[in-house]
C-alpha cells in the first residue's frame, strides 16, 4: 500500500470538519482525495474555507474512483451503512461515525459486506484513543487496580442538539450512550449480563416531539457480579462532562479533567480553572489520533483498533436498554427480548 492512501471524506457537518482538518493537516499520511456532502450550500461554504477543489454532492464521486484507498464516513448516521457496504463493494477501507446503524439488522448486513470482502472497518470511538482513557485501560489490563469491581461513567452535553439531528439520531441510548457502552465494555473487557435503564425528557418540547428522552442512568452487571453505571444528560448548565471512575480491589483511577489549561486561579473571591466547553475541544486530539490509527492500519495492512464488532456490541447494549427503560425492568443480556437478542447472537460471530 501507498504510504499516503488516498482517502476522501463524506460529510461535512460538525464532526465532518473536525476530520476534514486532520486528513488536510497530515499530508505526510494521505492524500486528500475530495468531500461529498448532499447539502450543496455547506459544501460550498466548506470548500471556500478549506479551498478544496474536489467537492460534490455526489457520492459515486468517491466510490467510483478506483484510485482512492479509503473514506471517512462522517455523514448523518442514518446513512453510514449503506456507504460502509459500497466501501467494501470497491475495496476500500472505512472509517466509520458511531453508530454503524440504528438497528442490528443493518448493521449486521454492512459487517458482513467487509467480512466477505475483506476489507477494513474502524468505528468512531474516540474515546480510546483519549490520552487518559488510554493510560487507564493500559493499567487495568497490567492488573494495576486488580479486579474491576464497579465503573461510573457519566456523560453530559451542553445543550440538546438541533431537531433535526434528534429525529434522526436514533435516541439518546443509541446516539450517546452508545459511547459510553463501549468505554464501560473496553475498560471492564466484557460485555456485560444484566442492564437496567431509566430514563426521562427533562430539558423540554423538542426532544419530547422527537419521542426521545434526554436524561437517562444505566446499571450493569457482569458475569463476575461486577457492577457499572452510566449517566446521561443532554444539557448540562457548565458545558461538556465527561468523567469515570474505575475502582478495583486493588486502587482506583478517575478519569477527566476538563480543563483547557491546567490552572487553578485562587483569589479571595472563590477558585477559578477554565474548561472545555464541547466535546469537540474535550476530544479534539483523540478525534485526530483515531483518524491517524486509521490511516497507520491502511497504510501497514493490519487490523484496525475499533472493530465492527465492537460498533455492534455496543449497539446491542443501546437496545438491550432501550428495552430495559420500555418494560420498567432490568434485561438479561441472554433474554429474548423481542426476538432482538436471540437473533442477534447467532450473528455475533460475522465479524470476528
Ligand atoms: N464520535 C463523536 O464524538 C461524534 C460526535 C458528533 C457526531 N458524531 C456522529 O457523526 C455523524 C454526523 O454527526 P454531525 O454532528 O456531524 O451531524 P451534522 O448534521 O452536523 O452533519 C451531518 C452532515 O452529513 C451530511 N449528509 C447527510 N446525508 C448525506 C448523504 N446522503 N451524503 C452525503 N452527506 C450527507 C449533511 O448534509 C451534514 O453536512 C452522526 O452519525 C453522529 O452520530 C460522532
Amino acid at each position: 500500500m501507498n504510504a499516503r492512501p488516498r482517502v476522501g471524506l463524506i460529510g461535512c457537518g460538525r464532526i465532518g470538519k473536525i476530520h476534514l482538518r486532520t486528513l488536510l493537516a497530515h499530508p505526510e499520511r494521505c492524500e486528500f482525495a475530495g468531500l461529498v456532502d448532499s447539502n450543496e450550500g455547506a459544501l460550498r461554504t466548506i470548500a471556500a474555507e478549506y479551498r478544496l477543489e474536489t467537492v460534490s454532492t455526489d457520492i459515486s464521486t468517491i466510490f467510483d474512483d478506483p484510485t482512492i484507498d479509503a473514506v471517512i464516513i462522517a455523514s448523518s448516521t442514518e446513512t453510514h451503512a449503506a456507504c460502509i457496504e459500497e466501501a467494501a463493494r470497491t475495496g476500500t477501507s472505512a472509517f466509520t461515525e458511531k453508530p454503524i446503524a440504528l438497528d442490528l439488522e443493518s448493521t449486521d448486513r454492512a459487517l458482513a459486506a467487509v467480512h466477505w470482502a475483506g476489507t477494513r472497518l474502524q468505528v468512531g470511538f474516540q474515546r480510546r484513543f483519549d490520552s487518559g482513557y488510554a493510560a487507564a485501560h493500559r493499567k487495568i489490563a497490567d492488573g494495576e487496580l486488580g479486579t474491576i469491581e464497579m465503573i461510573r461513567d457519566a456523560m453530559r452535553d451542553p445543550a440538546p442538539p438541533p431537531p433535526a439531528y434528534l429525529e434522526k439520531s436514533g435516541g439518546l441510548f443509541r446516539d450517546m450512550t452508545i459511547h459510553n457502552f463501549d468505554c464501560v465494555r473496553w475498560l471492564k473487557g466484557h460485555d456485560p449480563v444484566e442492564i437496567f435503564a431509566v430514563g426521562s425528557a427533562l430539558t423540554g418540547d423538542e426532544v419530547l416531539a422527537a419521542g426521545d428522552i434526554d436524561t437517562s442512568i444505566v446499571t450493569m452487571r457482569f458475569a463476575d457480579g461486577s457492577l457499572a453505571s452510566i449517566e446521561n444528560s443532554r444539557r448540562s448548565g457548565f458545558g461538556y462532562d465527561v468523567r469515570t471512575e474505575v475502582f478495583g480491589s486493588k486502587g482506583a483511577i478517575h478519569i477527566g479533567d476538563s480543563r483547557q489549561t491546567p490552572v487553578r486561579h485562587l483569589t479571595a473571591s472563590g477558585v477559578r480553572e477554565d474548561h472545555q466547553y464541547f466535546f469537540l475541544e474535550r476530544f479534539k486530539d483523540a478525534y485526530e489520533a483515531e483518524v491517524l490509527s486509521f490511516l497507520q492500519a491502511v497504510v501497514s495492512d493490519t487490523e484496525v483498533e475499533v472493530t465492527g464488532a465492537d460498533g455492534r456490541a455496543a449497539l446491542r447494549l443501546a437496545i438491550l436498554a432501550e428495552e430495559s427503560r420500555r418494560l420498567g425492568r432490568p434485561i438479561a443480556a441472554g433474554e429474548v427480548a423481542n426476538g432482538i437478542d436471540s437473533e442477534l447472537e447467532s450473528r455475533m460471530t460475522i465479524s470476528a
